[in-house]
């Protein structure tokens, strides 16, 4: 579908200014320029250059909160350029953007053991007093909020949901706390006719499709029943280990992802395969969540309610309903196209 003319920018607030609201911005910035549309348009970084008539640039800022007192009270662009924001700068400068970050309620959104790090290395709680966030986003006009907070904040995230619940306002759910995955909170978004997405963003080229991609490529290879059975049955809990390992401080945004895989192919004999991945973080789910962001519209144009189920199973690494990364794919496309409600 070719951009629409006087389209309606679509409004987004922000809660938590940390590393993946920067790049965020940035490429909101980045992929709105004229030039950046066209070069997009042969595909760099941007999966969909548009989603139904929407471009990057159809998506304005127009809330944003956090804690931190470098962000707070600051204009959206100073805060996130603010410490200890480390991810990099790819655009030469943000663009200019009035609003002022607003106090959210810290809740458990700062874990004790930050306490140890060097103020340039962890959250510095501002003292001012934090807002009523239902009233902040009815006023700003947002149709979406964008969830940043940090990896285990259950409380604020719950207090941000109902926020959302409360003012009509969809969620996109970018962390690892399950709202729009959990069927009570699902059931309550359906219920008041907001979509939702989420939960826990995936990252466009990440650890978690080169693993899923390059087990399913073992799958194929290895066409004997057995390889194929152990495969497609969970490992046992000896067998096989995915996590992160502790934070590196000189690493800053940048996540390197270890993959081994071992397998047995013709005649039983033994398959080991051995990767690196080694990925700014940041960056790499922003183009991500610019879909998302953008299928969100779609479906309040197409006044669906709940779990976008399609959307969340691209985007997400904790949707709903899982589905393989081929069937989520086909039906997001589906789904942009106006071919599927889910
Ligand atoms: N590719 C990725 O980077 C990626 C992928 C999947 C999930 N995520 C998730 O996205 C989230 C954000 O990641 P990040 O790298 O931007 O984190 P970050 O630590 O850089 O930023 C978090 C921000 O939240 C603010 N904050 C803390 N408590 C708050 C509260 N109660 N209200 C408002 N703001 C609060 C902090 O001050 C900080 O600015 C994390 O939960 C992360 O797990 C990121």
């Amino acid at each position: 579908m070719p951009p629409r003319k006087n389209k309606k920018p679509i409004r987004i607030a922000i809660a938590g200014m940390g590393n993946c609201a920067s790049s965020l911005l940035q490429g909101i910035h980045y992929y709105s320029n004229a030039w950046a549309v066209r070069r997009v348009l042969r595909s760099n970084g941007l999966l969909h250059p548009l989603v139904g008539p929407y471009s990057a640039s159809d998506i304005q800022v127009v809330a944003a909160f956090d804690i931190d007192e470098r962000k707070v009270g600051k204009t959206i662009p100073s805060a996130a350029a603010a410490l200890p924001n480390c991810t990099t700068q790819f655009i030469k400068q943000f663009p200019r953007i009035p609003i002022r970050v607003q106090m959210g309620p810290p809740l458990d959104g700062v874990a004790a053991h930050m306490q140890n790090y060097p103020s340039e290395q962890t959250f510095v709680v501002s003292k001012a007093k934090p807002v009523n966030l239902a009233r902040v986003l009815e006023r700003s006009g947002a149709e979406i909020l964008l969830n940043y907070l940090p990896v285990g904040s259950q409380k604020a995230a719950e207090a941000y949901a109902s926020a959302c619940l409360s003012t009509g306002v969809s969620l996109l759910n970018c962390i690892p706390v399950f709202i729009a995955s959990d069927p009570g909170w699902a059931n309550r978004f359906k219920e008041r006719g907001i979509p939702i997405v989420g939960d826990d963003v995936k990252g466009q080229v990440g650890a978690t499709i080169l693993h899923r991609t390059l087990a399913r490529l073992f799958m194929e290879l290895s066409k004997t029943e057995a390889v194929q059975s152990v495969l497609m049955e969970p490992l046992k809990g000896t067998d096989i280990h995915i996590g992160p390992s502790d934070y590196v401080p000189w690493q800053k945004d940048r996540k390197i992802c270890f993959l081994r895989i071992e397998g047995r192919g013709f005649g039983d004999c033994p398959i080991e395969l051995e990767a690196r991945l080694s990925v700014e973080d940041s960056p790499n789910s922003a183009g991500v969540t610019i879909d998302a962001i953008r299928c969100l519209r779609l479906a309040r144009e197409r006044r669906l309610s709940g779990p976008l189920l399609s959307v969340s199973a691209w985007t997400m690494k904790h949707p709903l309903q899982p589905m393989t990364d081929e069937e989520a794919r086909h039906r997001i496309e589906q789904f942009i196209r106006g071919m599927s409600d889910h």
